[in-house]
């Protein structure tokens, strides 16, 4: 993932030094970290045999009318380049249960196109053809309807073109607060 080296401004006016902006970068992301965020599975495909599953805790839905979910992808995540493919994603929302499973869906996954699974997780396709792990709780499938590119991840604005409950709907979902992983900040 490429990041920058040293602190990032913009500074608030209190920041007058070096010493300061490097404190000031650390008390910004302990504060961006502190923001609430769901933890998810997007799936991704490029139409063709190609699938893939990613941890990913930037997501947000984005407007009433038409029902838009955004997400942030990295640029180098083999994710991007299957949602640029396909132009498709889906969201799986985790049972709480299942928190150990994030870790697993960090890097690009194994898949058994033939026994339908990411990683050994037994996947399904529903509208989009984005794979959906059938533990999930619920899914979103999207398509692509627009896109920002900001810094080294690129916001992926797509509307929701299926969506379902796969387990009961009062099951407790994950949320990022879950877990002791941090993203971003
Ligand atoms: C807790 C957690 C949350 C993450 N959230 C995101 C995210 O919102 N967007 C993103 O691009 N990567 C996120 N990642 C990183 C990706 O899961 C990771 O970079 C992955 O290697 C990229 O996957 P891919 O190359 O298989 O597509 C997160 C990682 C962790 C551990």
């Amino acid at each position: 993932m490429a990041t920058k080296d040293g602190p990032v401004g913009p500074y608030p006016a209190r920041v007058n030094s070096t010493d300061d902006e490097v404190d000031y970068d650390k008390l910004r992301r302990r504060v961006l970290w502190k923001m609430p965020s769901g933890l998810y599975i997007v799936g991704s495909t490029d139409g063709g045999d190609r699938r893939n599953g990613m941890t990913t805790n930037w997501i947000t839905q984005l407007s009433f009318d038409p029902k838009w979910i955004g997400v942030g992808i990295e640029r180098d995540a083999f994710t991007h380049e299957l949602i640029e493919a396909g132009q498709v994603f889906s969201v799986c929302l985790i049972d709480q249960e299942d928190r150990a499973i994030v870790r697993k869906f960090t890097k690009p996954v194994e898949v058994d196109l033939a026994a339908k699974t990411l990683n050994g997780f037994a996947y399904e396709e529903h509208s989009t053809g984005a794979p959906v792990l059938t533990q999930s709780v619920a899914f979103l499938d999207c398509e692509v309807r627009d896109r920002m590119e900001i810094g080294n991840h690129t916001f992926f604005a797509g509307e929701v073109v299926d969506c379902d409950f796969l387990k009961d709907e009062a099951t407790p979902v994950l949320s990022m607060s879950d877990t002791r992983m941090n993203y971003g900040g």
